[in-house]
């Protein structure tokens, strides 16, 4: 299931092996735009309309086999959703590539706009179609070893033939699509990133990354090793990786367009812890090997910055990455500790499974020193809370600023990458006071989304750690949507495995901002 894709941009050069249409109901009435493609193939495809064994579900593609017109006829259907986003446009165009895959299509030529609802905005529609063409192509082999061979011979495992596939389409979706496609590719990333197993995905492996992602794409990458975090006081970011296989870092990743260098920039921020034990606050065995997917915040944010460095966005954009390995050793931290943090804030540490809000902290405190960004975003796998709370299809969203949440929610809502707005109040704060520190990681099972949300607002801006943050915020609690546990079964748009959740949010957000 994977392969390059490209979009023609000029007139056809050779003969599509497969067109595509869109269906969305099963009433055998036909769009007027397809009433000429039906005649060259002798009225097959409203004869298969009116069959009661067809469906128009969204995801379902019926394959024709005309005996005159073209070679085949995809019906892709589009119907059924109860979204109204882009949604089943999405699910279908990802069905689509799969069926074209398997059936060695070379050459798609997709006509999907004739059926599609004309209610929607085609610019979302052509990036919907982009989004889940890029989203159904993908697999992860990597690691597939001696015992894949489906013949056994022992020897090395053949690698499959790179695929390609070859698109046309509307010149008016042409651009859109493109730009799905392209987009696609950084959320593929972010995916392939996130799979990777934590014995191989550890701090280190990401500061090389980054290292060799800069060089590729112009970005300007800054480490800050465990030395650095020392003499920074990074205390919540040494504290969580002190036990790791690996020591901690800081990566900070920056996109600079021409004549921007001092524009204040937004910045984003992801925990990247690679592999959460718990730490002495252990968790249980069951689902623990799910943990290594604790990196996905920061995972999408190299997604984002990828995709902001190769669309050349207008917009300076610095891209922090939290990395730590939460481990057991006896250089471990503990239960009981009380932790200093970049900006003075004393920890006490009631759990060590609440982790993830000490490398946010300090990566905060850091990125609003060193940046003065205008706007923050940060991203994290922070609470099972939210996941009991919102469950799989959506994260939850906490903002101090208005302005910034409606821009969110429209992004939301353009990219099908949902959010919910959860509260963050004084309450939320005293909450989480501490007796011997000044704050307490973890206060208990009431609201821990939400105190994971007023741990963080510590170390928003340079205000100073007692009053609510100045500037503007977003914390977004991608636990439940991170990976495609828990999703339905007919949720069909990602394979099993991470989601790259919040790459395709983000890049719609910064494409909107000045
Ligand atoms: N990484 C986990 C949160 C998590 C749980 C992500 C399930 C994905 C699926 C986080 O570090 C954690 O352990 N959180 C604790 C917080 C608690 C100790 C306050 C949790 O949710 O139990
Ligand atoms: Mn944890
Ligand atoms: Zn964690």
């Amino acid at each position: 299931m994977y392969g390059t894709i490209t979009i023609a941009t000029g007139a056809r050069k050779a003969k599509a092996d497969a067109v595509a249409i869109t269906v969305r109901d099963t009433t055998g009435r036909l769009p007027d735009a397809y009433t000429e493609l039906d005649a060259s193939a002798d009225g097959m495809i409203t004869a298969a309309l009116k069959r009661s064994e067809f469906s128009a579900t969204a995801g379902q593609v019926t394959t024709l086999y005309p005996g005159r017109g073209p070679h085949r006829i995809f019906l892709t259907g589009i119907g059924g959703a109860n979204r109204d986003d882009g949604h089943a446009v999405r699910l279908a165009a990802s069905q689509l590539v799969r069926t074209a895959y398997d059936a060695g299509v070379r050459r798609l030529d997709l006509r999907l706009l004739g059926g599609l609802p004309g209610t929607l905005d085609i610019n979302l529609l052509a990036r919907a179609i982009g989004d889940g063409i890029a989203i159904a192509n993908f697999e992860f082999a990597e690691f597939k070893g001696k015992a894949n061979d489906s013949r056994s011979t022992g020897s090395r495992p053949t690698r499959r033939k790179a695929r390609r596939l070859e698109l046309t389409a509307e010149p008016t979706m042409r651009p859109g699509i493109k730009r799905g496609l392209l987009i696609g590719q950084s959320v593929n990333l972010a995916r392939r990133l996130a799979a990777t197993p934590p014995n191989i995905a550890h701090p280190a492996f990401f500061t090389a990354h980054c290292r060799q992602m800069a060089r590729r794409t112009g970005l300007k990458c800054t480490i800050i090793n465990a030395m650095k975090a020392k003499q920074l006081g990074l205390g919540g970011l040494l504290a969580v990786g002190s036990a790791g296989s690996r020591p901690p870092a800081l990566i900070a990743l920056e996109h600079c367009p021409p004549g921007k260098a001092k524009a204040p920039p937004v910045m984003l921020v992801g925990k990247a812890v690679t592999f959460d034990t718990g730490g002495y606050s252990l968790k249980p065995r069951e689902n623990m090997d799910a943990m290594k997917y604790d990196k996905c915040g920061g995972m999408a944010v190299i997604g984002v910055m990828d995709a902001v460095a190769r669309l050349k966005l207008p917009v300076r954009v610095i891209g922090l990455v939290a990395a730590a390995e939460n481990l057991i050793s006896a250089d471990a931290y503990r239960p009981g500790d009380i932790i200093t943090m970049a900006n003075g804030v004393t920890v006490e540490v009631t759990n060590t499974d609440a982790e993830g809000r000490l490398v946010l902290g300090d990566a905060m405190v850091y990125g609003c020193r060193t940046y003065k960004p205008r706007a923050i975003i940060d991203l994290a796998t922070l609470t099972g809370g939210v996941v009991a709370a919102l469950g799989s299809s959506c994260a939850g969203c906490f903002c101090n600023d208005e302005h910034l949440l409606q821009q969110l929610l429209e992004s939301a809502n353009f990219t099908g990458e949902r959010i919910w707005h959860l509260p963050l109040w004084e309450e939320h704060r005293k909450q989480i006071k501490g007796s011997h520190g000044d704050i307490v990681n973890s206060a208990g099972r009431e609201a821990q989304p939400i105190q994971g949300a007023a741990f963080l607002s510590h170390f928003v801006g340079e205000r100073g750690p007692c009053d609510l943050p100045d500037l503007p915020w977003a914390h977004l609690d991608i636990a439940g949507v991170s990976d495609t546990k828990g999703r339905s079964e007919g949720e069909s748009l990602f394979l099993s495995g991470p989601t790259g959740f919040g790459v395709r949010l983000l890049v719609r957000w910064l494409e909107k901002i000045r």
